[in-house]
Parts: structure tokens; sequence; C-alpha cells
């Protein structure tokens, strides 16, 4: 509500993923603490969130379009102000490289520029028509209400403000909730909301998501939920609200997004193409490809330019020049993925490359399994990280199967030249998932493009015009034009 709060004394300590030699060994680093809101302290601030949108008569879902975008500017405006430490913490806190950490905060300015533009595009072309009977209709795109937004710790500022800025230019007021592993990076921005931003519009809470947010959907205050993380969360989380049929749910959720690499593939365009799909940053994409059906007769030659490819790749510090393989954020991440490869291996899976798999503190070095069958976990499982497993198919139908049987429908690539090839499998596959990529990997960009999934990968589509709509709805000014009438 305009005003920094620390009410109890409860800290979060964060530690890096960035490791420190101690007498007990390497050790994640501790790079902050950050106040912890209780639930009642949440609903606070949830509070200030309704009474600012004032059932719709508040400051804000009211002021004019003009005015709202002048507030986001000066929000942009202060936020580049703070990009180099901005850059600094997304570095620390969550691990990746800087270079990518510079590319995440700029595309995330481009994005809310880009944000500004669609609006002033769309309120220039907000409709009136007139019919034969002289009924004329202004039609206008309102607010929804009060959205919680929570986004994740791949992407904590881009992900993030993909929804947070839709929602806030559309005149919803909005509770957010950072991360848990990408919160510190948010705080230089506190005082640029604070300035830019009527009292009550943006709310940040610091906080354990699993001890807050449960009551703030329970309340039934919240009008949007908005969550770019797993689907399982999100299922909860909307059974808890007392009018779901009342709730819109604007989600980005998990993914197991396949390739499919047919005998007449460019091997060198699939390879590369699979090494950067599968591990930029370290495979911690929910647009990553996460699972390779290479056909049979090219797996051996596919399957040694890919260990060739993995080698050449840098492991290192984030600020490191080059390094596209840095440790990992979660801590119970190198012992999952530990797990899930011990599972493919009982099963006869082999890590055909040198080093693979192996983990030193938050470091994991990639593994590429093979050859993987149904029966391993990897198999369906979202592993989320850098772990590469490969099938070996002999017929078309047998990947375009477990895409059709997936419960996730969020992208697929496939590589091959031959365009009778790639024609005859758009049709099927397009009606799975939300985008088929041709001889290049799976990725979100350009983000003007719609952003969704099928299945249990999205719910409602991102990107800038699609964002605009999600946050808002139509709605008419109708009137009748009495001279026509008369005609
Ligand atoms: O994790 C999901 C991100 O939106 C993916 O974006 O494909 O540009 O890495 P990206």
């Amino acid at each position: 509500n305009g005003e920094m709060h620390s009410w109890n004394g409860d800290v979060h300590a964060v530690y890096s993923p960035i490791c420190i030699k101690t007498e007990n060994g390497l050790e994640r680093k501790l790079i902050g603490t950050y106040p912890v809101c209780s639930e009642k302290e949440a609903m606070v601030a949830l509070q200030a969130a309704v009474d600012a949108y004032d059932n719709g008569r508040g400051e804000w879902p009211t002021m004019s379009v003009a005015n709202r975008i002048k507030c986001v500017e000066n929000f942009t405006h202060s936020m580049l102000q703070q990009k180099d430490i901005v850059v600094k913490l997304i570095m620390w806190e969550i691990g990746k490289s800087y270079a990518d950490s510079v590319k995440e905060f700029d595309r995330t300015v481009e994005y809310i520029y880009a944000t500004i533009d669609a609006l002033k595009d769309l309120d220039r072309k907000s409709s009136s028509f007139e019919n034969e009977q002289g009924i004329i209709a202004q039609i206008r795109r309102s607010p929804l209400g009060v959205v919680l937004c929570m986004g994740p710790f791949n992407y904590p500022l881009n992900e993030t403000f993909t929804t947070l800025i839709p929602a806030i230019i559309m005149g919803n007021t909005l509770l957010f909730k950072p991360p848990k592993h990408g919160t510190l990076l948010h705080y230089p921005l506190l005082k640029a909301f604070q300035q830019a931003f009527p009292k009550g519009v943006v709310n940040t809470i610091y906080g354990r998501g699993h001890a807050i947010v449960p009551s703030l959907m329970q309340s039934g205050k919240v009008n949007v939920l908005t969550l770019i993380g797993s689907s399982k969360v999100a299922n909860e989380l909307k059974k808890l609200h007392p009018k779901v049929n009342r709730l819109r749910a604007i989600l980005g959720l998990d993914a197991k997004n396949a390739a499919i690499i047919t005998a007449n593939a460019d091997l060198k365009l699939a390879v590369q193409e699979t090494v950067l799909g599968s591990l930029s940053f370290n495979g911690q994409r929910c647009t990553a490809l996460k699972i390779i059906f290479v056909h049979k007769s090219i797996a051996e030659p596919f399957l040694q330019q890919l260990k060739e490819e993995v080698a050449k790749l840098k492991f290192g510090m984030p600020w490191e020049k080059g390094v596209s393989l840095t440790p990992l954020p979660e801590p119970h991440k190198p012992d999952y993925l530990k797990e899930l490869i011990a599972d493919a291996q009982a099963l006869g899976a082999k890590v055909i490359n040198e080093n693979g798999g192996e983990a030193v503190a938050s470091f994991v070095y990639p593994a590429i399994l093979y050859p993987v069958t149904s029966q391993m976990k990897v198999y369906r499982e979202e592993q989320f990280g850098p772990v590469i497993p490969v099938v070996a198919y002999e017929s078309l139908e047998e990947p375009i199967d477990y895409i059709i049987d997936s419960t996730h429908g969020q992208q697929v690539s496939i590589f091959s030249n031959d365009t009778e090839e790639v024609a005859a499998t758009i049709d099927p596959l397009v009606n799975q998932v939300s985008r088929v990529n041709i001889n290049c990997q799976c990725q979100r960009g350009p983000d003007v493009f719609p952003f969704t999934g099928r299945k249990d990968s999205a719910e409602g589509t991102l990107s800038v015009v699609d964002a605009l709509r999600s946050f808002s709805i139509r709605s008419l000014v109708a009137t009748k034009n009495n001279e026509t009438n008369k005609r």
C-alpha cells in the first residue's frame, strides 16, 4: 500500500547456488535475507489491493489508458536505473550467466515498451459500430479486479513481468509474490513501484508461498490468479477459491517438449539445436527440449556429434566469459537428477558422455541418456535440468503417439529436410501442442508471438497483445441513434 513494512522480525536467509569453501567443504554462499510476511500480514496487503480497486471505482481502474501508460513509463525509467544491481542479483540468486542475466533484463524492458505500444494500438482501434436499427456500441476493455501474480525462478524478472505489467496496465490492482529463488532481485524495484503507481496498485509480499498463498485464495478476494510454475500447485490453489467459476487463471505450467530428428534431418543443425534447446540455462526453461526422438538409422552419428558438442560447453561461474553451464539454484535438484539417471540406468540406459551426471555441490554436468524407453521415469517426467534423454525410433508414429498421449502440450521441434515428411507431421502435431518448430529448437521468443500451451501446459495466452486481452474483459457502451431509426 505504498509503504515498506517489516512487521514480525521473521527473516528468510537467501543462499546463492554459488558455493564457497568452508570447513565443511563447499557450501552455498549466504547473500542476503528478506523479511517474511505472516499469513495475517499478507491479508493486509491483499486488502490494500482490494481497496485500491474499490470494485472498479478506484483511481487506478478508472484512470485513462494514457495516464496508466505514463505511470508504467515512469516505472520503466526508474527500473532502468537499477539495471546493474538487478542483473547482478539475477546472477547471484539463480546462477544465470552474466550475459543471460543482462539479456533477461533487456528483454523485459523491450517487453514493457512493446506492451505500451500494443495498448496504444488496441486503444486506437477500440471500435465503435452502428447497425441498421441505429444501435451504436463502443467496445472497451475493462479490468478484472485483483490479480495475484507469481513468477518462476528461471526467469524471475522476465516471466514475472510478462504477467505483472499487462495486469497493471489494464487497470487491475496487484498482489505480487516474487519467486522463492529470485526474491532479492525485486528489492531494488520496490521504490520504483512505490513512486510510479498510486497507493495499493502494486503490493509486493515477501514470504513462504505455502504458508501465505492458500489463505489469499480462500479469501475469495482474488479475481485473477496468474502463475508461471507447476500445474500441481496451480490446481491446488484454484481449488481453494470459494468461487472458482469466477476466477480467471492465466497460467504457464509444466512441459515436456520433444524433438523429432528424422532420417532426413540436417544432422549438424539438429545437434546444435538439441544442445541449445536442452541445455541453455542448464535445461531450466519451460520451453527446453526435454526428450529427443532420433531415427534409428542416424542414432549413432547423432549421439557421437551430440557428445562432442556437449563436451565443448564451458562450465563455470556465471560471471566467467563464454560460460554456459552454471550452478543450479534449487538445492534438491542435484539429488533429484541423480535419482532420475539411476532409475534410467537400472532399466537399461547408459550415460554415454564422459562425466555425465556428475555433481559437485550445486553443479551437475549434463548427462546424455541412451537408449531411453517408456518404462523409465525420465521418459515422462519433466527433469528441468541438464539431462538429455534420447529415444531411438523406427516409425514416425512412435514420437507422434508419444506427443498425443502426453499430458503436456507446449511445443515440439521437428528436424527434417524432406518438406513432404514435415508437412505430414504438422497437422497431427499442431492439434496437440501450441507451437511446432521446424528445424529449430523450442523457445518462447520473439515475445510478441502468442505464448501458451495445450492440455496441462497452460491456461490463457501470454505475449504482448494476448496478455493485454487475458488481463481484461471486453465491455460495450451501447446507445440508440434515433436519427437512424427514423430513416
Ligand atoms: O521458461 C519459460 C520461458 O518463458 C522460456 O523462454 O524460450 O526464451 O527461454 P525462452
